[in-house]
């Protein structure tokens, strides 16, 4: 029986030696160790021998039990770590390849301008607020003391809406002005918003028009708010835009919505004031229309215009970025060609 336990020892660490992968040693494991494995039955058969003999070869049995299972965990070990070492190998990535770039998407150059002036307005304590596209004759016009058939009205060349009633009513708004109305209408006075937004105008688009077009809107209005208040603010505007050493110009111009109503200009920033192109030689580049907010506008929301006043101002965010960037026609900014826009 010694020799037995001996024979089925040596063969079993042959095998085991000669085995290459993890999931073959539990069949080994079953054959020798397992309950109806050669071992086993060596050790079920004890029971027949006698006592002093059953001593020594049960002695023995166990002892190649142990030595048995110490080398199938051994072997186990030594596969798992080869097994490891393989697939390493094989799933290697190289951390140190430089990655695929993701394409970046960037902003339009009109929405960057936007942003732009109405950060800088906020800066200086204004409210940035949106309105409706679609607006009603009485907030793009009417309120805003152009009454029907006045002939300031055409300023403003109007996309009109037919709402089946037969009378003009409802438009594309031609300016961002009508938020001006609904603003005070929501509000009590302080206010300080600016408004920027899509207009839109029935007229031939060339170089310099668009019929689809940005504007911001700007509305302060207080007890005794002046001229200088307009002056101030908007000077301090065009200073943080257009570079700290700006001069501005304030030369009068008429809309019907403010009185005194006034355009505003800045000396070029290209030639600082000694004429190039991008000034067209004038020294001058004019940024935006301004103006003390009418007394018949504030009446109408029921500001009472003894003890509020206010100003306003509008401006064209392409021709800022026009300007800037030093493009030629303002119908690149929606043609969708990415050539251009690429370069913002
Ligand atoms: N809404 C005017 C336009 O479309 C621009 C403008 C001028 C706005 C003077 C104003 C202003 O608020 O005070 O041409």
């Amino acid at each position: 029986m010694q020799d037995q336990l001996t024979g089925i020892e040596a063969q079993a660490v042959a095998e085991l030696r000669a085995m290459t992968d993890v999931r073959s040693l539990e069949e080994w494991r079953v054959a020798y160790l397992g309950r109806s494995g050669r071992l086993t039955q060596v050790l079920r058969g004890l029971g027949s021998l006698p006592i002093e003999e059953r001593r020594t070869v049960g002695a023995q049995a166990n002892e190649v039990k142990r030595r048995l299972e110490a080398l199938l965990e051994e072997k186990e070990a030594a596969l798992r770590q080869t097994e490891l070492a393989r697939e390493l190998e094989q799933g290697r990535i190289d951390v140190t390849l430089p990655g695929r770039p993701v394409p970046l998407g960037r902003l339009h150059p009109i929405t960057q301008v936007v942003r732009e002036i109405c950060g800088t307005f906020q800066q200086l304590g204004f409210q940035v607020v949106e309105g409706p596209e679609v607006e009603l004759d009485y907030y793009n016009f009417e309120a805003l003391n152009i009454p029907p058939e006045h002939p300031a009205r055409e300023m403003w060349d109007t996309f009109w809406i037919d709402t089946g009633e037969g009378e003009r009513n409802v438009l594309l708004r031609t300016h961002t002005s009508p938020m001006q109305i609904r603003v005070m209408e929501q509000t009590r006075p302080p206010v300080r918003v600016v408004v920027p937004g899509r207009c839109y105008r029935y007229e031939a688009t060339d170089a310099t028009h668009e019929s689809i077009f940005y504007q911001i809107e700007g509305l302060a209005v207080d007890r005794a708010m002046t001229m200088a208040d307009l002056k101030g603010v908007l000077a301090e505007f065009a200073r943080r835009m257009f570079g700290q050493n700006r001069r501005v110009r304030f030369r009068c111009d008429y809309f019907p919505f403010v009185e005194p109503g006034v355009e505003v200009s800045i000396d070029c920033f290209g030639c600082n004031g000694m004429g190039c192109n991008i000034c067209r030689d004038a020294g001058w580049i004019e940024i935006m229309g301004a103006g003390m907010v009418h007394p018949k506008v504030l009446e109408r929301v029921n500001y009472d215009p003894v003890e509020y006043t206010g100003f306003a101002f509008g401006m064209g965010p392409e021709r800022v970025a026009m300007l800037r960037y030093g493009i030629d026609d303002i119908r690149l900014f929606y043609a969708n060609d990415i050539r251009f826009l690429r370069q913002f």
